[in-house]
């Protein structure tokens, strides 16, 4: 038998974050394809990391080819991917991470349930709004998607033949066409300390 293991009934968030001595929260990262997302969230998970803050990014790479590899670009599986991932960060943010998501996330409304999931245990959601005019993100366009979605290639593109619902109310908008990527991770760590969700 195991002795002197400390155990009660469960850890409170609170108390989690006491131990660990950092607070975990999600910043969720929303933009339409080919907008910098993920290139800031790579960016900004380094520069926490650097920092000594525990941070993990949640992306395409890890989820829609892991966890949510049976879901589709329809409305209803983005539906279930954004309702997925918001469940994940949450586990990860309670977990006193801090969980950094980037995916399109079209919808509104699935933004709105990830930030009511996390605030009805009152975890913090940063909504950061990437945006690019679709007109550069299709200059952009790293993997010619824009492209094929334009020759009819890939149905309900977003942006294209698909609906982007833009934040009416993020905590930061980024304007990535104007701003530089370090400059994009600078807004978004000034936010996070000015509000004491991070201690650099
Ligand atoms: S979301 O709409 O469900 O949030 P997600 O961010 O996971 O989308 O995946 C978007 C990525 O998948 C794009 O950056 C692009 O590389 C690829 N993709 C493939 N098909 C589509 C499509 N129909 N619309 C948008 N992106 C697509």
């Amino acid at each position: 038998m195991a002795t002197n293991i400390t155990w009660h009934d469960g850890l409170t968030h609170a108390e989690r974050s006491k131990l660990r001595g950092q607070n975990g929260l999600t910043i969720w990262l929303t933009g339409l394809s080919a907008s910098g997302k993920s290139t800031i969230a790579t960016a900004l998970e380094q520069h926490l990391l650097h920092s000594g803050i525990a941070a993990y990014r949640l992306d395409g790479d890890n989820i829609r080819f892991g966890l949510n590899k049976d879901l589709g670009f329809s409305e209803k599986d983005r539906n279930e991917n954004i309702r997925r991932i918001a469940e994940v960060s949450k586990l990860f943010a309670d977990s006193t991470t801090v969980s950094i998501t980037s995916f399109i996330s079209p919808y509104r409304a699935d933004r709105d349930q990830a930030r009511a999931l996390h605030e009805k245990d009152s975890i913090p959601f940063v909504e950061v709004h990437v945006d690019v005019p679709v007109e550069v993100a299709e200059q952009r366009d790293p993997k010619g998607l824009y492209k094929k979605a334009r020759a009819g290639l890939i149905p309900e593109f977003t942006g294209i033949s698909a609906p982007y619902e833009a934040p009416e109310n993020p905590e930061l908008h980024i304007r990535s066409d104007q701003l530089t990527v370090e400059e994009s991770v600078t807004v978004i760590v000034e936010y996070l300390t000015s509000k004491g969700l991070v201690r650099l």
